[in-house]
């Protein structure tokens, strides 16, 4: 088993996340909805795509910087909002922010955050954006949106794709919510999984325990427990709707996350997003679901340049970062792979993960022939002619 400093890729500090965090949090991030199929697809659908590689060229160093909504990335990857995340560890939110500032690329913060915003805001020397839950409804929404805007998040995600929470059979039968239940009888039966990661459940305790939901607050009543998550996103379907009320109470970027479909990536633009985001939650809602890069070229076709598009979904590698590129999108979210090493090593890990994807992309550049992410485009790369063909009605 490889130390941090030995870690080759991203797979390697998934194996570092599983000895360190117990099995349900492991679970958690590892897992998608019902039979996994959607997760799996994600990553396995990049390998149907094939580089055409200029030889005999030299294009030393590569220039990998990134414009989106107007903002300077020095990397064409973003990371992505994800729940739970001081659970995997206590610094959290404020890790991942701080490592992405530093790499000089935006952090998405999770309306799931164990962390204040202000806090996560003030840890990164980066852009920030909030995706935005409408859990507890417009009202609690508007306040988190005005404390948003005076942090300073320089846009909102409105995530479209979680009508009610997709099940994630491994959360089930590791006994998730008993544990987050607070009921020692519920929680008995699956308390060993916890106990067997000693380092995890001393720095697990001495912050605190199950943080509440720092973000959500819920007027009379302060912060939303952790553990009323499920029912409170049951009650917080998002409809296209809510955009238009959204454009009123925020004046910057929207960014539509959860677009499959080149009608629904139509509609976001009429509702007036500023960009998408070609995504499947990473596998964990509707199971059987298309694996996202096989979205993207439909998608890219409908906007039509009109707005940015990005995507997420199976990205482990330089080698996918670079493919999403060349099919259209403008840059990509990563999500698991940098909250595998925020579960093996809090921010060192998150800062490896960056590492690690942003040599591979400059190698895979280098190989290519490439001389930077703006000179990608669809001659670098083969994939099935029938992603194009988008939806054949019947
Ligand atoms: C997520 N994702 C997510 N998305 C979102 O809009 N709000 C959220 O709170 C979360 N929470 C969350 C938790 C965990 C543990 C994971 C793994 C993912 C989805 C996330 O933003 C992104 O779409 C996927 O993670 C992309 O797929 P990969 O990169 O994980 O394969």
């Amino acid at each position: 088993m490889p130390s941090l400093s030995q870690v080759v890729n991203v797979q390697d500090l998934r194996q570092l996340a599983e000895r360190r965090v117990p099995r349900p949090v492991f679970d958690y991030l590892d897992g998608g909805g019902e039979g996994e199929f959607t997760l799996r697809e994600n990553c396995r659908a990049f390998q149907e795509i094939t580089f055409r590689a200029r030889h005999a060229v030299s294009v030393g160093a590569c220039d990998l910087h990134t414009k989106l909504l107007e903002t300077d990335l020095a990397l064409p990857f973003l990371l992505a909002p994800v729940g739970y995340s001081r659970l995997m560890h206590p610094e959290g939110e404020c890790a991942a922010a701080r490592a992405a500032g530093e790499a000089g690329t935006a952090y998405i913060l999770s309306t799931i955050s164990g962390h204040r915003m202000e806090d996560v805001k003030a840890a990164s020397s980066g852009p920030v954006w909030y995706q935005l839950y409408l859990m507890g409804g417009r009202a609690v929404a508007e306040a988190a949106i005005t404390r948003a805007r005076r942090a300073g998040f320089s846009a909102l995600v409105l995530t479209i794709d979680t009508a009610v929470s997709g099940i994630r059979e491994r959360d089930v039968r590791n006994g998730v919510s008993q544990l987050l239940s607070g009921n020692l009888i519920s929680m008995l039966p699956f308390l060993p999984q916890i106990v067997s990661r000693p380092g995890w459940l001393a720095s697990f305790l001495l912050d605190g325990g199950v943080p509440s939901l720092a973000n959500v607050v819920v007027p009379g009543r302060g912060p939303m427990p952790m553990v009323d998550v499920a029912s409170a996103l049951a009650n917080a379907a998002v409809t296209w709707a809510d955009m238009h009320w959204l454009r009123q109470v925020w004046n910057a970027p929207i960014i539509v996350k959860g677009v499959l479909t080149g009608d629904d990536a139509r509609r976001a633009i009429d509702e007036g997003a500023s960009a998408v985001v070609v995504s499947n939650h990473g596998g964990r809602q509707l199971d059987g679901l298309p694996a996202t890069i096989r979205a993207l070229p439909e998608v890219v076709a409908a906007v039509n340049g009109r707005i940015e598009v990005l995507m997420d979904g199976g990205i482990r590698r330089g080698t996918d970062v670079v493919k999403a590129i060349c099919l259209g999108a403008r840059a990509v979210l990563i999500g698991r792979a940098y909250a595998y090493g925020l579960a093996a090593a809090g921010r060192p890990g998150v800062v490896r993960a960056i590492e690690i994807l942003r040599t591979d992309i400059e190698r895979t550049l280098q190989l290519l022939g490439c001389p930077s992410i703006a000179a990608l485009d669809r001659s670098y790369v083969d994939f099935p002619a029938a992603w194009c063909r988008g939806h054949i009605a019947h």
